[in-house]
């Protein structure tokens, strides 16, 4: 079996409390990052520095997540943040191969993401370049919105795709992930879950990644 992870999004945490927020979350796999610049997306969350400062004192690795115009400027910066791993959207990049090479020289995990409109035919050549293919179930930009059931067909292409090459690639879900959307995004073979108002949203976030994890196990 795939090894499930939750990765619990800080977009739906307290931003003045981010120490504490990354505590309660410390049964997690992962955190997830959302840094966005108003410009690929229409809002604007956390940079470089916050990232930084998160890295220096979280208890489980980062996972971060650039929704962000000239991100092959950016991103190797967030790389050398020594963050476990370092996702970005394919519609941002001019040159995406070259960008996940720069990332892996850097000593980070790299990822790539598609919008739910992104075919992954494309990028399938691309998957011994990746560490981590992140199918969005939302249009990114904000957290509470509904899971897009018409991208499961994608995500059932791209897993067999990952079979058939062989390769070592997760495939991360990301928005409107619940106990409930979960199974489904699992039985289409996602293996790594984002969820940020099903467990920021909780009274127990412990709790809710305890649940989502035993669902998104198959
Ligand atoms: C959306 C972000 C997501 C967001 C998910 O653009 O990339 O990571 O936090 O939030 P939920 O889980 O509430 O849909
Ligand atoms: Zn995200």
């Amino acid at each position: 079996p795939l090894k499930c992870c939750i990765n619990p999004s800080i977009l739906s945490a307290d931003f003045v409390n981010l120490e504490t927020e990354l505590a309660r979350i410390a049964d997690a796999d992962a955190v997830h990052v959302d840094v966005m610049d108003n410009r690929f997306v229409p809002n604007l969350t956390i940079g470089l520095p916050v990232v930084e400062r998160m890295q220096k004192v979280s208890p489980v690795p980062l996972d971060v997540h650039l929704m962000i115009a000239d991100v092959d400027l950016w991103a190797p910066s967030y790389a050398d943040a020594r963050v476990d791993s370092v996702t970005f959207h394919v519609e941002a990049s001019d040159a995406p191969i070259k960008l996940a090479r720069e990332l892996r020289a850097r000593g980070t995990k790299a990822g790539m993401a598609l919008r739910p409109a992104t075919p992954v035919e494309p990028y399938l050549d691309m998957l011994p370049e990746l560490d981590m293919l992140l199918i969005m179930t939302v249009e990114p930009g904000f957290g509470g919105q509904s899971f897009l059931d018409i991208v499961l067909p994608k995500i059932r292409r791209a897993r067999a795709a990952v079979e058939g090459s062989g390769v070592d690639v997760a495939i991360q879900v990301d928005g409107g992930i619940t106990e409930e959307t979960i199974t489904r995004a699992a039985e289409a073979g996602a293996n790594v879950f984002v969820a940020g108002s099903a467990v920021y949203g909780r009274p127990s976030p412990a709790d809710a990644i305890e649940s989502l994890r035993a669902k998104g196990q198959l």
